[in-house]
């Protein structure tokens, strides 16, 4: 137990080990933590657990250090079992411990664990005394899950806000302050990036509701990651710039390709771009060899994406599919966007990537360029010149 507060304690788990998390939906180059609390008053709260690999180890040591008979009440602030997965074995040995979630949270931990455990179903403005303190439940739809939500412990002012907030960096030191900060914003804003795109509505109307509620914040502690302790608000400001619509002056290009022609499309391209736009970042990806999660984190930043892949059995390659749906539930907002691609015979794929830009919300802003078989000297100028086009065309944008 490493005591975060007066009589607040974090008891998670860091795991310096995992590279893939939701399957192997998102890349965790860094590792992540578990993080789950324990506030001590007259009542003792748990809040969260750790991921169920590590749910024995996390039952075995809590035992060590208080007795689980001690724990009254269970916070689960979202039923995903990075955080809840250590409570089939905890709830074996306090069945009665009332359970506070929010109503779609039991129908998920019911989902998870098929247990009909002593269910709390609580709302936005519930609270929970614990003695001198109060819990205060907070309910925070989408973000990132229907279930999730936050809650504030009051006299230590501290928000306990799960995945919002959090990103997936293995660290024994605990706070904000004392990590690597380019580490730290590199792993927040690929979370942002490809977790929370979907959702900027929301985040921006939690953030809202959170600040007009003028609740005094010293700590805001996450589910994964750091705990915010020096200038809290400061991730907070950050969600909310990277909720309207984020981009810098950037163009990314991401292809995949055969025998090299298309992946000469694209440097012929970014050439154009860059002789009309020296200043604009240009950056280039060939998606089969780089990590996806990575590449959406540079999309994320980019004011226009272009993707690029040969025609092949009339389609594309399956490493931009497979990148194409990716976008697609993202959402991007207010991003340029453009296809390229060489073809031997029907030379589908440019179409079919502009088809799904579109549908992924991007705005096409060219019709795309194709190149026959190997692209020739002639061919390459016209992707410079196209490159010229997109630079002219993505200008004028004012980068946020
Ligand atoms: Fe960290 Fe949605 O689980």
């Amino acid at each position: 137990m490493k005591e975060i507060k007066k009589s607040v304690y974090w008891v998670g788990k860091v795991d310096w080990e995992i590279r893939e998390f939701h399957g192997s939906e998102y890349s965790t180059h860094r590792g992540t933590t578990y993080n789950s609390y324990i506030i001590e008053d007259e009542k003792t709260a748990l809040i969260d657990t750790v991921w169920s690999p590590y749910g024995s180890e996390f039952v075995r040591n809590l035992g060590k250090q208080i007795s689980l008979r001690k724990i009254d009440y269970v916070v689960a602030n979202h039923a995903e079992i990075d955080h809840s997965g250590a409570l089939g074995e905890l709830m074996d040995q306090i069945p009665d411990t009332p359970i506070y979630c929010t109503k779609n949270g039991v129908e998920s931990l019911m989902g998870h664990f098929h247990r009909d455990w002593n269910f709390v179903p609580v709302e936005t403005g519930d609270k929970l005394s614990l003695g001198k303190k109060e819990i205060v439940f907070i309910e925070a739809p989408m973000l990132h899950w229907p279930d999730s939500m936050f809650c504030y412990l009051t006299e230590q002012n501290i928000l306990f806000s799960n995945d919002a907030f959090g990103q997936h960096l293995s660290t024994e030191l605990l706070y904000n302050d004392l990590v690597d900060q380019a580490e730290l914003f590199q792993e927040c804003i690929k979370y942002y990036a490809n977790i929370l795109t979907p959702f900027s509505g929301q985040v921006e109307k939690k953030i809202d509701e959170f600040k007009s509620l003028n609740l005094p914040l010293d700590m805001i502690c996450p589910s994964h990651g750091v705990i915010w302790r020096d200038n809290p608000l400061q991730i907070v400001d950050k969600y909310l710039e990277w909720s309207k619509s984020y981009r810098k002056d950037q163009i990314t290009i991401v292809y995949d390709t055969m025998w090299n022609g298309t992946r000469n499309m694209a440097e012929a391209i970014a050439q154009g771009i860059k002789s009309v736009d020296d200043k604009v970042a240009v950056k280039l990806f060939n998606i089969s060899h780089t990590d996806k999660n990575d590449v959406v984190t540079e999309v994320f930043q980019s004011k226009a994406l272009l993707v690029g892949s040969p025609t092949i059995n009339r389609g594309i390659l399956s490493a931009v599919a497979g990148f194409m749906e990716q976008i697609r539930g993202l959402k991007f907002k207010q991003k340029k966007a453009s296809a390229f691609g060489t073809y031997g015979w029907s030379g589908e794929s440019v179409d079919m990537i502009n088809n799904g830009l579109k549908d992924a919300g991007f705005e096409l802003i060219e019709s795309g360029i194709r190149s026959a078989w190997n692209p020739d000297e002639k061919s390459l100028k016209e992707c410079m010149e196209f490159g010229k086009v997109i630079a002219n065309q993505t200008g004028s944008e004012k980068p946020k």
